[in-house]
């Protein structure tokens, strides 16, 4: 089978759903947006009241993690696959700057990692997969074909995420979302579980100034080069 593993990561809001829905779409393959489960854990935390005041119970979380059962399914009218959490869809509740803002608390506790992990490696164990988040390349699927790395200057960023919370009618400040990026970032790259770096084998993409038909063409070039010589060696 020449069915290849894409791992696609990097730093908040660098377009890494984007480019991984239109990869799996064109492929054919199955996407998942890791970074989901662990919004989907987050909003268990805030409904269940374990952040109050600002600050994650972090014990009273990890003894609820075996009531907390998340699951993808196909929604053919967006095209992509939705997470529900405890069967409930979510997709839409978990985009907010609220959970965006304990997200990275949620996500620096291992026990959260080691679940959330278990379930990514049993979706790709058959290949056929691209999967984006901040630990692809590096811990979940370390053997993955095809690793790309993520980056743009914060601002750009930030002006992306700012103008999808507008368009979902959210009242945000460009302020708040430019702080929430680079928080998640700072955290996210120096947390001791499973720290956002770049694989040693991964190809980075800044698309500062990129386009996204120019990167969706770059990337199907190298991800059409790792399928043929997988041709070529099977
Ligand atoms: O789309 P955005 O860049 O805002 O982030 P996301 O992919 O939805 O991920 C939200 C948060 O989940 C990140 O800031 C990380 O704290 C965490 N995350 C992680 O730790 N590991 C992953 N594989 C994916 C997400």
């Amino acid at each position: 089978m020449s069915k290849i593993t894409i791992a696609i990561d990097g730093y908040s809001s660098t377009g890494k759903s984007t480019i991984a829905r239109q990869l799996a779409k064109t492929l054919g393959y199955i996407y998942v947006d890791s970074g989901a489960m662990y919004r989907a854990v987050t909003l268990y935390a805030l409904q269940a009241e374990l952040i109050r005041d600002g600050q994650l119970d972090k014990e009273e979380l990890i003894e609820s993690l075996p009531s907390i059962f998340l699951h993808f399914t196909f929604n053919p009218k967006k095209g992509f696959a939705e997470v529900y959490l405890n069967n409930k869809n979510v997709e839409s509740d978990i985009r907010n700057l609220e959970v965006s803002k304990y997200v990275s608390l949620v996500a620096e506790i291992p026990e959260v990692r080691r679940k959330l992990v278990a379930i990514q490696q049993e979706m790709g164990k058959n290949k056929g997969v691209v999967m984006d988040g901040r630990d692809i390349g590096t811990v979940v699927f370390p053997e993955a074909d095809l690793k790309l790395f993520l980056n743009a200057a914060p601002h750009i960023r930030a002006t992306r995420r700012y103008k999808e919370l507008l368009e979902r009618g959210d009242e945000v400040t460009f302020e708040e979302v430019l702080q929430n990026v680079e928080l998640r970032d700072r955290i996210d790259s120096t947390r001791e579980a499973s720290p956002l770096k770049q694989a040693e084998d991964a190809i980075v993409i800044d698309n500062t100034d990129m386009g996204l038909k120019e990167q969706f063409e770059r990337v199907l070039n190298l991800t059409n080069r790792v399928i043929d010589q997988k041709k070529k060696d099977a």
